[in-house]
Protein backbone atom coordinates (compact mmCIF):
# COMPACT_ATOMS: atom_id res chain seq x y z
CA UNK A 1 0.00 0.00 0.00
CA UNK A 2 1.56 3.29 -0.64
CA UNK A 3 0.76 6.16 0.97
CA UNK A 4 0.51 10.11 -0.04
CA UNK A 5 2.91 12.62 1.11
CA UNK A 6 1.26 14.78 3.94
CA UNK A 7 0.97 18.23 2.86
CA UNK A 8 2.42 20.77 4.72
CA UNK A 9 0.83 24.38 4.32
CA UNK A 10 3.51 27.19 3.87
CA UNK A 11 2.23 30.30 5.30
CA UNK A 12 2.36 33.25 2.69
CA UNK A 13 3.29 36.28 5.38
CA UNK A 14 4.37 35.51 8.60
CA UNK A 15 5.33 38.27 11.40
CA UNK A 16 8.10 37.58 13.81
CA UNK A 17 8.07 39.70 17.37
CA UNK A 18 11.45 39.94 19.02
CA UNK A 19 10.12 40.03 22.95
CA UNK A 20 12.88 38.72 24.90
CA UNK A 21 14.39 42.49 26.00
CA UNK A 22 13.95 42.71 29.60
CA UNK A 23 12.78 46.47 29.28
CA UNK A 24 15.35 47.97 31.52
CA UNK A 25 15.15 51.80 30.23
CA UNK A 26 11.21 50.92 31.35
CA UNK A 27 12.39 49.85 34.68
CA UNK A 28 8.90 48.13 35.02
CA UNK A 29 10.56 45.05 37.10
CA UNK A 30 9.44 43.27 34.20
CA UNK A 31 10.26 42.15 30.85
CA UNK A 32 8.93 45.31 28.52
CA UNK A 33 6.68 43.25 26.32
CA UNK A 34 5.01 42.31 29.44
CA UNK A 35 4.13 45.30 30.86
CA UNK A 36 0.56 46.30 30.95
CA UNK A 37 -1.31 48.82 28.51
CA UNK A 38 -4.96 49.71 29.18
CA UNK A 39 -5.03 46.26 31.24
CA UNK A 40 -3.22 43.91 28.42
CA UNK A 41 0.14 43.52 27.71
CA UNK A 42 2.30 45.28 25.27
CA UNK A 43 3.13 41.88 23.36
CA UNK A 44 -1.19 41.54 23.36
CA UNK A 45 -1.64 44.85 21.41
CA UNK A 46 0.87 44.10 19.07
CA UNK A 47 -0.33 40.46 17.91
CA UNK A 48 -3.79 42.06 17.97
CA UNK A 49 -2.32 44.91 15.73
CA UNK A 50 -0.86 41.86 13.34
CA UNK A 51 -4.01 39.88 13.52
CA UNK A 52 -6.31 42.92 12.55
CA UNK A 53 -4.51 43.46 9.87
CA UNK A 54 -5.91 40.95 7.80
CA UNK A 55 -3.21 40.15 5.76
CA UNK A 56 -0.96 37.79 8.62
CA UNK A 57 -1.13 34.03 8.59
CA UNK A 58 1.18 33.28 11.49
CA UNK A 59 2.96 35.14 13.92
CA UNK A 60 6.35 33.86 16.02
CA UNK A 61 6.90 35.61 19.12
CA UNK A 62 10.53 35.09 21.16
CA UNK A 63 10.34 35.83 24.61
CA UNK A 64 13.06 34.32 27.10
CA UNK A 65 12.98 31.27 28.24
CA UNK A 66 10.66 32.49 32.09
CA UNK A 67 8.32 33.30 30.25
CA UNK A 68 6.75 31.25 27.59
CA UNK A 69 4.15 30.46 29.94
CA UNK A 70 3.16 34.56 30.32
CA UNK A 71 3.16 34.61 26.97
CA UNK A 72 0.63 31.55 26.00
CA UNK A 73 -1.65 33.17 28.58
CA UNK A 74 -1.49 36.56 27.13
CA UNK A 75 -1.92 35.08 23.50
CA UNK A 76 -4.30 32.79 24.00
CA UNK A 77 -7.18 34.05 21.80
CA UNK A 78 -5.10 35.81 19.80
CA UNK A 79 -7.27 34.84 16.65
CA UNK A 80 -4.03 33.38 14.81
CA UNK A 81 -1.63 30.50 14.74
CA UNK A 82 0.99 31.66 17.38
CA UNK A 83 3.51 30.07 17.77
CA UNK A 84 6.17 31.26 21.29
CA UNK A 85 10.19 30.75 20.94
CA UNK A 86 13.17 31.67 23.23
CA UNK A 87 14.74 34.56 22.11
CA UNK A 88 18.37 35.52 22.33
CA UNK A 89 20.94 37.58 23.75
CA UNK A 90 20.40 40.37 21.69
CA UNK A 91 17.28 41.73 19.52
CA UNK A 92 19.28 40.13 16.29
CA UNK A 93 19.46 36.55 18.27
CA UNK A 94 15.82 36.78 19.39
CA UNK A 95 14.85 37.40 15.35
CA UNK A 96 16.88 34.56 14.36
CA UNK A 97 15.53 32.54 16.56
CA UNK A 98 11.81 33.33 15.46
CA UNK A 99 12.80 33.07 12.13
CA UNK A 100 13.93 29.34 12.45
CA UNK A 101 10.44 28.35 13.54
CA UNK A 102 9.23 29.20 9.91
CA UNK A 103 11.84 28.40 7.65
CA UNK A 104 9.53 28.44 4.35
CA UNK A 105 7.87 32.03 4.75
CA UNK A 106 7.72 33.61 1.52
CA UNK A 107 6.77 37.25 2.92
CA UNK A 108 8.07 37.77 6.51
CA UNK A 109 7.05 41.00 9.01
CA UNK A 110 9.54 41.97 11.67
CA UNK A 111 7.67 43.75 13.94
CA UNK A 112 9.29 44.88 17.37
CA UNK A 113 6.84 44.04 20.72
CA UNK A 114 7.54 48.04 21.76
CA UNK A 115 5.78 49.62 18.68
CA UNK A 116 2.53 48.08 19.64
CA UNK A 117 0.25 50.83 18.56
CA UNK A 118 1.71 50.56 14.82
CA UNK A 119 -1.58 51.22 13.19
CA UNK A 120 -3.12 48.56 10.58
CA UNK A 121 -2.61 50.23 7.68
CA UNK A 122 1.01 50.55 8.01
CA UNK A 123 1.14 46.99 9.07
CA UNK A 124 -0.95 46.25 5.62
CA UNK A 125 1.05 48.69 3.04
CA UNK A 126 4.44 47.45 4.66
CA UNK A 127 3.07 43.37 3.48
CA UNK A 128 1.10 45.02 0.34
CA UNK A 129 5.01 45.91 -0.96
CA UNK A 130 6.82 43.01 0.03
CA UNK A 131 3.72 40.61 -1.75
CA UNK A 132 3.92 42.98 -4.83
CA UNK A 133 7.58 42.75 -5.39
CA UNK A 134 9.75 44.95 -3.34
CA UNK A 135 12.28 42.64 -1.98
CA UNK A 136 13.21 45.03 1.59
CA UNK A 137 10.62 47.68 3.04
CA UNK A 138 11.14 49.86 6.14
CA UNK A 139 8.30 52.17 7.20
CA UNK A 140 10.32 55.48 7.81
CA UNK A 141 9.32 59.26 9.14
CA UNK A 142 11.26 62.51 8.55
CA UNK A 143 13.37 64.01 11.28
CA UNK A 144 11.62 66.54 13.13
CA UNK A 145 14.85 67.65 15.21
CA UNK A 146 17.86 69.34 13.94
CA UNK A 147 20.79 66.18 14.39
CA UNK A 148 23.93 67.46 15.53
CA UNK A 149 27.30 64.91 15.66
CA UNK A 150 29.30 64.92 18.23
CA UNK A 151 32.94 63.79 19.97
CA UNK A 152 33.15 61.59 22.79
CA UNK A 153 33.53 64.26 24.97
CA UNK A 154 29.84 66.00 23.29
CA UNK A 155 31.54 68.57 21.66
CA UNK A 156 29.68 69.42 18.23
CA UNK A 157 31.27 68.08 15.45
CA UNK A 158 28.76 69.15 12.56
CA UNK A 159 24.87 69.71 11.89
CA UNK A 160 23.59 66.52 9.69
CA UNK A 161 21.44 67.67 7.40
CA UNK A 162 18.19 66.36 8.20
CA UNK A 163 16.31 66.39 4.78
CA UNK A 164 18.33 63.30 4.00
CA UNK A 165 17.17 61.51 7.37
CA UNK A 166 14.67 59.11 8.00
CA UNK A 167 13.30 57.57 11.47
CA UNK A 168 12.85 54.03 10.90
CA UNK A 169 9.84 52.18 12.21
CA UNK A 170 8.29 48.29 12.22
CA UNK A 171 7.05 45.79 10.79
CA UNK A 172 10.20 45.78 8.42
CA UNK A 173 9.12 43.91 4.97
CA UNK A 174 11.25 41.25 3.31
CA UNK A 175 11.31 38.69 1.19
CA UNK A 176 11.82 35.46 3.00
CA UNK A 177 14.46 34.32 1.31
CA UNK A 178 16.60 37.66 1.78
CA UNK A 179 15.90 37.63 5.34
CA UNK A 180 17.34 34.02 5.74
CA UNK A 181 20.13 34.79 3.73
CA UNK A 182 21.10 38.31 5.61
CA UNK A 183 20.70 36.49 8.97
CA UNK A 184 23.42 34.11 7.91
CA UNK A 185 25.92 36.40 6.90
CA UNK A 186 28.62 37.71 9.85
CA UNK A 187 27.88 41.26 9.81
CA UNK A 188 28.82 44.26 12.72
CA UNK A 189 26.29 44.78 15.38
CA UNK A 190 22.84 46.45 13.57
CA UNK A 191 19.74 47.22 15.48
CA UNK A 192 16.81 46.35 12.63
CA UNK A 193 16.80 44.32 10.38
CA UNK A 194 16.94 46.25 7.14
CA UNK A 195 20.61 46.88 8.41
CA UNK A 196 21.40 43.06 7.63
CA UNK A 197 20.09 43.55 4.15
CA UNK A 198 21.90 46.60 3.87
CA UNK A 199 25.02 44.99 4.47
CA UNK A 200 24.22 42.51 1.49
CA UNK A 201 24.05 44.96 -0.48
CA UNK A 202 20.43 45.16 -1.08
CA UNK A 203 18.22 48.14 -1.54
CA UNK A 204 15.95 48.91 0.78
CA UNK A 205 12.82 50.44 -0.05
CA UNK A 206 10.52 53.08 2.27
CA UNK A 207 6.51 53.92 2.51
CA UNK A 208 5.39 56.30 4.92
CA UNK A 209 5.47 55.44 9.18
CA UNK A 210 2.95 56.83 11.37
CA UNK A 211 3.73 58.70 14.97
CA UNK A 212 1.43 56.25 16.36
CA UNK A 213 3.91 52.98 15.42
CA UNK A 214 7.11 55.35 17.71
CA UNK A 215 8.83 52.67 20.09
CA UNK A 216 7.69 52.28 24.07
CA UNK A 217 11.27 52.45 25.82
CA UNK A 218 10.78 54.84 28.52
CA UNK A 219 8.04 55.71 31.56
CA UNK A 220 7.12 58.75 29.54
CA UNK A 221 6.66 56.54 26.33
CA UNK A 222 4.14 54.11 28.54
CA UNK A 223 2.55 57.35 29.34
CA UNK A 224 2.09 58.62 25.68
CA UNK A 225 0.96 54.97 24.79
CA UNK A 226 -2.13 55.47 27.58
CA UNK A 227 -3.17 58.11 25.84
CA UNK A 228 -3.24 57.09 22.22
CA UNK A 229 -4.42 53.77 23.53
CA UNK A 230 -7.35 55.98 24.85
CA UNK A 231 -7.89 57.61 22.16
CA UNK A 232 -8.19 54.52 19.82
CA UNK A 233 -11.22 53.19 22.65
CA UNK A 234 -12.78 56.40 22.46
CA UNK A 235 -12.74 56.21 18.93
CA UNK A 236 -10.05 59.19 18.01
CA UNK A 237 -7.45 57.23 16.28
O1 LIG B 1 15.98 47.24 23.38
P1 LIG B 1 15.10 47.69 22.27
O2 LIG B 1 13.94 48.52 22.73
O3 LIG B 1 15.83 48.30 21.11
O4 LIG B 1 14.46 46.36 21.70
C1 LIG B 1 13.64 46.35 20.55
C2 LIG B 1 12.81 45.09 20.53
O5 LIG B 1 13.67 43.96 20.49
C3 LIG B 1 11.93 44.95 21.79
O6 LIG B 1 10.62 44.56 21.38
C4 LIG B 1 12.64 43.90 22.60
O7 LIG B 1 11.79 43.09 23.39
C5 LIG B 1 13.32 43.05 21.51
N1 LIG B 1 14.51 42.34 22.03
C6 LIG B 1 14.57 40.94 21.93
N2 LIG B 1 15.65 40.25 22.43
C7 LIG B 1 16.65 40.91 23.04
C8 LIG B 1 16.64 42.33 23.12
C9 LIG B 1 15.54 43.02 22.60
O8 LIG B 1 13.64 40.32 21.41
N3 LIG B 1 17.65 40.19 23.56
Amino acid sequence: MTTSPTRVLVPRVVALVPAAGQGVRLAAGMPKAFVSLRGRPLIWHCVQGLVASGCVEVVVVAVDEHHHDHARAALAEAGCRVRIVTGGAHRAASVRAALCAVPDAEVVLVHDAARCLTPVSVIQAVAQAVLAGQRAVVPVLPVADTIKQVDSDGRVLGTVDRAALRVVQTPQGFAGDLLRRAHQAPCAPVTDDAGLVEALGVTVATLPGHPHAFKITTPFDLAVAEVVAGGRVAGQA
